[in-house]
């Protein structure tokens, strides 16, 4: 499980501007309006509670120590409806690309877009950033433990791929694996997408 995920604080915060506000229809069965914006400081508590409905991938530690802790040091993007956050995503840059630190979105507002929303804000964040890849890490297949194999099925068929495994001495998390995506790039043949626009991201 995504136990004592690190954390990279970020020297430049006016790079958060990076994420700018936008609306769409949510087409899922619920019919209604998300929002997709910059995570403000305000809205930390709404995001523990979508951690909090998450208890499956997020364990204690996750919980009340590493992603509040996280919370004030990384990027971010929260989707919202009617005033209430459903989902976030935060980041930070290492490494020469753009990190997933922590990801999730309300149990009853999974399976309708919201989280492919907040990739592709991420995605556009890490390109305005001159970022070509995005990455995380997460709990290995090697590993028998259905809520991670959902999130795995969600990164691959987002284009994820994996570039390193690694056995580590946590009982939570024996095997990770790192995965990244290429970030699409305005005028690049054979990219697909290009730069979204901030109605279409
Ligand atoms: C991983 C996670 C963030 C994905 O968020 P999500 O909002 O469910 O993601 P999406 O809706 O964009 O995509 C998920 C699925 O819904 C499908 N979907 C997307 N829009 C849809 C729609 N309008 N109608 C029906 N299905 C839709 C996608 O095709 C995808 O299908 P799949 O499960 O067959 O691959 C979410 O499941 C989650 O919070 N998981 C727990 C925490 C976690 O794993 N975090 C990541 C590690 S930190």
């Amino acid at each position: 499980m995504k136990r004592n995920k690190r954390s990279t604080d970020n020297p430049e915060p006016d790079l958060a501007k990076g994420a700018t506000p936008d609306t769409a229809s949510y087409n899922g069965t619920k019919k209604m309006k998300i929002e997709t914006r910059t995570i403000q400081e305000q809205d930390h508590r709404g995001i523990l509670a979508v951690v909090e409905a998450l208890t499956a991938w997020f364990d204690s530690d996750a919980r009340d120590r590493a992603i509040p802790a996280d919370l004030r040091h990384q990027y971010g993007i929260v989707a919202v409806s009617e005033g209430k956050i459903v989902g976030f995503i935060t980041l930070f840059f290492a490494e020469g690309r753009l990190n997933i630190g922590w990801m999730g979105v309300r149990p009853d507002y999974q399976k309708g877009g919201i989280g492919s929303r907040l990739l592709a804000r991420a995605e556009e964040f890490g390109r305005q950033h001159g970022m070509t890849e995005i990455a995380t890490y997460t709990l290995g297949d090697s590993v028998d433990y259905k809520p991670y194999e959902e999130t795995r099925k969600f990164y691959f068929k987002q284009g994820f791929t994996i570039y390193q495994r690694n056995k580590t001495d946590n009982r939570g998390c024996p095997e990770e694996i790192k995965i990244k995506k290429q970030i699409a790039q305005p005028g690049v043949p054979g990219v697909a997408g290009g730069a979204p626009s901030a109605e279409t991201a």
